[in-house]
């Protein structure tokens, strides 16, 4: 196995580079991807930078260049169902691109050509993903969330939840937009702006693939603060046990 792990942004991957053994660092397209062992599992590490198209860019030079295997997307969200709150996690179940719409040619959500609206990350990376978040929450959290980030974020027994993850080139900071694709995607837990991107290009390239979402906000009309906030202080810590889980996880495997 060879693990690609691809955040958006550093703060969602801090410490991974620092926790290699071996690192080597090669440029690609304008990307820094480091190569070496994390936890006993062979790794490349990589931003991807925001967007759909940074993130298929990077998902593909994983599997192209590097040789990855599979694939591992780590970082924020905002809240896609009232039921998903601030700090819980979200391990997605499907990903769909909330802004692809070519109707009336084909349905609304449809990318084009390949008759799917949702694509499907793997089930078995999916659930040692929600074990190494669960075990996170059990675990590590108490320990490596401070006191007074708990009480700022209000991080009261965060969950971790499984469900529809929707990406789009938009940061979505209006309650009503959000409602609205609630409505429109049901099971909808979560929006960002990579998770689907890389889950298509997974699909075509026949690559197992597993995305996780920590919750920043609730991608309303205070989503740019809280996100803001919730990345510089925590969103790392989180990224960085559950990987740590994960990968010593999948180091045990037979
Ligand atoms: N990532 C974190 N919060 C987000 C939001 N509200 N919209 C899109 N991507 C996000």
């Amino acid at each position: 196995m060879r693990l690609g792990i691809i955040s958006a942004l550093a703060e969602e991957q801090q410490g991974l580079v620092e926790a290699m053994r071996g690192p080597a660092k090669l440029i690609h397209g304008m990307r820094e991807y480091w190569a070496g062992t994390l936890w006993e599992i062979d790794a490349v590490c990589v931003l991807s930078r925001i967007g759909k198209v940074a993130a298929a860019m990077t998902a593909t030079t994983l599997v192209e260049k590097f040789g990855v295997t599979h694939i591992l997307f780590t970082g924020v969200g905002g809240a896609g169902d009232k039921t998903v709150r601030v700090g819980d996690i979200v391990v997605a179940e499907a990903l769909v691109q909330h802004d692809m719409d070519a109707s009336p040619l084909f349905p609304r959500f449809e990318v084009p050509l390949t008759g799917q609206t949702h694509f499907q990350p793997d089930q078995q990376l999916s659930l040692r993903l929600s074990r190494a978040a669960h075990d996170f929450l059990e675990r590590d959290f108490l320990e490596t969330i401070q006191d007074g980030e708990r009480q700022a974020f209000r991080l009261d027994q965060p969950r971790v939840h499984r469900g529809l993850v929707a990406s789009g080139d938009q940061f979505v900071n209006d309650g009503a937009h959000v409602n609205s694709l609630n409505d429109a995607l049901p099971g909808l837990v979560a929006v960002e702006m990579e998770g689907a991107a890389v889950a298509q290009v997974c699909y075509e390239l026949g690559v197992p693939c597993a995305v996780l979402r920590t919750i920043s906000d609730n991608a309303n009309e205070h989503a740019a603060i809280d996100f803001m906030r919730f990345v510089k202080s925590v969103a790392a810590q989180y990224a960085f046990h559950i990987t740590r889980r994960m990968c010593r996880d999948l180091a045990d495997m037979p």
